[in-house]
């Protein structure tokens, strides 16, 4: 009997794994599953830029946001810190990532790379591969190719095992191999050519039965398909015809770096992009970044990256909906799943009229579904189409889901704004007290600062490359040596001029025991000069040198090999004579790390209370620990701190970095334009906000790092600062606006639980200004503040029907009317 039933449920086992495998396959309109034609709508989530606690909301939201898929990388670098020593844990759980994916019904695309660039340190690579003899990153060297495939089988077998590909019933209907190397393979010539048809063999070697794609890869070997990653791809065309035009990278937004303002791109533009990608062809979009994250730790690359990824992506850095834009492209997926069928197997016809208004008619089995597409940045086109009149606002599409009805134009936003607030700790909540109290302690450079090393890790007679010698364990490396002169020497007794060239990124400088100067890289130059001068005295004198990264470079040809840290020369130079003293083949003795950080000052378990002092705190002083204790802010809103006072350094709590922090690095003050146009071809540069202010002021501590109770937070400054303003705070939504057109429906929401506690302004008719400075045009219905009253004050979301029924009459006697609302949530 028991036996039986064991044979019936093998057998039922057998038969789901069978019939939950999902045959993926494509030909030159779209990729096929099961058979069947689908639009794929993909979001970037990258699961080390939040944590595992975060990933079933964040997914969760990709969901509601009309999203059929979630892209990520694979992150070499976390994953294999160490040679052959790897790290799967917390969140670096990718099989679980990927489980939590299948767990809401969504497909997943896995580019495993492992070069992957995303401004994540060092392109993903580890720095112990570029440490390895005999090797060439990126090419046809064996040294590199066994590395790299070793990563990838590994990661290839750790999905199969888990049965996550789709071929096996998992989710994953695509994987990835290399990144955009067609953008930079010319620099590695025949090698880097062979590389490619290797890189396509490897992939082809795993027989995962699922389509293999290869970015920015014009040259990509059959099978691999050849994708597009950009602001805007309607106009790419794959290297084959049985290719899917498919769009790998759809940049949401655009990343930050320190000493920069915010970018934006425009929900109207993003949209824009979409529906012309569709409208001419396209079939898979991809989202780069839907949720674009924290760089916790020293995970951020560049160098220059800061620790937040935001991105402006459609879910901001703490998992909350960014709208409009997360809704504006809400009601685009609809639209576009609503037509998958028609779109994909459908006969295009395209119709230009001139000045760069172009319609594009799907038909299949009596169904077609219109594109108006007006590429104009400035005139707005009225079209008489199929005996009815449209006016496509200019740089927008209308997308017409049965040839006749406007389901949605990119240029006309109904979804709400929502403006976020940090509050801080004890702002209404007295239990959450806003008192910080701290207590400090020094880095302890007193000895090192006179040439005294204790266990020093290297001593050489050139001057190193900086991860050559620290294995990017540490951003810090002491470079010390010692200059002996004697009374002959023609630069004794004078005040000399020290000049150190190096390749970044800071520097700070001691002689003879004293501080003498510090300088950083600006502008986005790495390699500069610190000129000090020093009094040279007779007999020895000590030179010591802390150089610090801020992430390592990802992009480009050879990358990998941009130098770091100081490489010289080093001289010193009498100004009168120019008689120079080049010391950069002195001894040097290397020391990495900060004793802090070989201590583990950060962590909790480490330090006993009586280490710490309580003396008076120390302001704008180098080399400074600080740590206070917090309590979890209540409720299930995002935590962060605010650092502003503090110069720049590391912060942990309960003994994990939450990142680098800047505060003091603000941005220029000019290039921050007072309205940010959509109606024009996208770059980084059009649409910034912060300007003059710091680049990041506020920093993400995961709900998932706190205690119930008591916390630590732990701050290295390098540079000085105070800690006296910090404070602790919470994200939420302040006020909601929106400015909905006729016809279309109002939804308000709080987005998390808090309800409308005062409408502020409600105008249906003709309004003026923006949120937060809506004021009623020529005209607006009397009744339109107690509607929205009615149907909001006491809620947590709302709906209402923008028509003159239930709104009132405008009195207006213009065409196009429309529901301004502002709302305190
Ligand atoms: C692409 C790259 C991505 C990311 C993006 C910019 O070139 O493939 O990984 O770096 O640029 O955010």
């Amino acid at each position: 009997m028991t036996s039986r039933k064991a044979v019936v449920v093998i057998l039922l086992c057998a038969i789901f794994t069978f019939t939950s495998a999902s045959e993926i396959t494509y030909d030159g309109s779209s990729l096929m599953i099961d058979g069947e034609r689908k639009v794929i709508l993909s979001g970037s989530i990258h699961y080390p830029r939040s944590t595992a606690q975060m990933w079933p909301s964040l997914i969760h939201k990709a969901k509601e946001g009309g999203l059929n898929a979630i892209e990520t990388y694979v992150f070499w670098n976390a994953h294999e810190p160490s040679y052959r020593q790897y790290d799967f844990s917390g969140n670096l759980d990718l099989v679980r990532f990927i489980k939590t994916i299948q767990d809401q019904e969504l497909y997943a695309i896995l580019r495993i790379g492992p070069y992957v660039c995303a401004e994540w340190n060092y392109g993903g690579f580890p720095v112990w591969l570029h440490n390895m003899p005999n090797i060439t990153l990126r090419t046809n060297n064996e040294v590199f190719k066994n590395e790299m495939q070793n990563f990838t089988t590994l990661i290839v077998n750790m999905m199969k095992d888990e049965k996550l590909f789709a071929s096996q019933g998992g989710p994953i209907i695509l994987a990835q191999i290399e990144n955009e190397y067609g953008n930079i393979m010319w620099e590695y010539g025949e090698e880097g050519k062979a590389y490619v048809k290797w890189c396509a063999e490897l992939a082809q070697s795993y027989s995962i039965n699922i389509p293999w794609i290869m970015c920015q890869q014009d040259d990509a070997p059959e099978p691999m398909i050849n994708t597009c990653n950009g602001f805007y791809c309607d106009q790419f065309t794959p290297n084959r015809n049985n290719s899917p035009k498919m769009w790998t990278e759809n940049w949401s937004g655009w990343y930050k770096g320190w000493g920069d303002p915010s970018p934006h791109r425009p929900a109207e533009d993003l949209a824009f992009a979409v529906a012309r990608f569709f409208q001419y062809g396209g079939s898979l979009t991809n989202y780069y970044m839907y949720h674009g994250g924290t760089n916790f730790g020293h995970t951020s690359g560049g160098p220059y990256i800061t620790t937040s990824y935001d991105y402006d992506a459609p879910l901001d850095e703490y998992g909350n909906l960014n709208q409009p834009k997360w809704g504006h492209l809400k009601e685009l997926h609809e639209v576009l799943i609503s037509v998958e069928k028609t779109l994909l197997n459908g006969e295009r016809i395209d119709t230009d009229y001139g000045n760069m208004m172009s319609a594009s008619v799907y038909s299949y089995q009596g169904k077609s579904v219109c594109f108006l597409g007006n590429a104009n940045t400035s005139d707005a086109f009225t079209v008489e189409f199929e005996n009815t009149n449209y006016t496509v606002p200019a740089w927008s599409v209308t997308i017409l889901p049965d040839c006749f009805t406007e389901a949605y134009n990119t240029a006309k936003v109904n979804s709400q704004t929502s403006i976020m607030v940090k509050k801080p700790n004890g702002a209404d909540n007295a239990e959450e007290p806003s008192n910080l109290k701290w207590v400090w302690k020094n880095e302890d450079i007193e000895e090192i600062k006179n040439g005294i090393v204790t266990g020093s890790d290297l001593t050489t007679n050139t001057l190193l490359d900086q991860k050559a010698v620290t294995n990017d364990t540490s951003d810090y490396l002491w470079y010390m040596t010692s200059i002996v002169v004697d009374e002959k020497d023609s630069l004794v007794g004078k005040t000399v001029t020290l000049q150190v060239h190096t390749s970044g990124h800071i520097l700070h400088a001691f002689f003879n025991s004293k501080h003498i100067g510090s300088k950083l890289a600006q502008n986005g130059h790495y390699d500069f000069v610190l000129e000090e001068d020093v009094p040279l005295n007779v007999g020895t004198n000590q030179l010591v040198l802390l150089s610090a990264t801020v992430g390592l470079p990802n992009y480009g040809a050879n990358f990998d090999k941009t130098p770091n840290g100081i490489l010289g020369p080093v001289k010193l130079i009498d100004p009168g004579t120019n008689n120079t003293k080049d010391i950069s083949s002195n001894q040097w003795i290397y020391k990495v790390g900060l004793q802090g950080q070989i201590l583990e000052f950060y962590s909790p378990q480490k330090l006993n209370e009586s280490e710490w002092s309580y003396e008076e705190l120390p302001t704008n002083k180098m080399f400074v620990w600080y740590k206070t204790t917090f309590e979890n802010p209540v409720g299930d809103d995002p935590v962060v701190v605010d650092l502003l006072g503090l110069g720049k350094g590391e912060a942990w709590v309960n003994g994990k970095s939450i990142g680098r922090y800047w505060p003091s690095y603000v941005s220029g003050k000019d290039g921050c334009a007072s309205a940010c146009y959509f109606n024009q071809s996208y770059k980084a540069e059009n649409c910034k906000t912060g300007c003059g202010e710091p680049s990041m002021q506020w920093y993400h501590i995961p709900r998932e790092f706190l205690n119930s109770d008591d916390n630590v937070l732990v701050l290295f400054e390098e540079v000085g600062g105070t800690p006296s303003l910090v404070n602790i705070g919470t994200i939420t939504v302040g006020k909601v606006c929106a400015n909905v057109f006729e016809g279309s429906t109002l939804k308000l929401s709080c987005q998390g639980g808090k309800v409308f506690s005062e409408i502020k302004f409600a105008n249906f008719g003709e309004t003026e200004g923006s949120c937060g400075s809506f004021r009623q045009g020529r005209c607006g219905s009397t009744n339109s503040l107690s509607v929205i009253e009615q149907a909001c004050l006491g809620k947590e979301s709302c709906s209402i029907p923008v028509t003159e029924t239930v709104l009132g009459p405008t009195g207006c006697h213009s065409n196009i009317y429309r529901l301004a609302v502002e709302a305190v949530c």
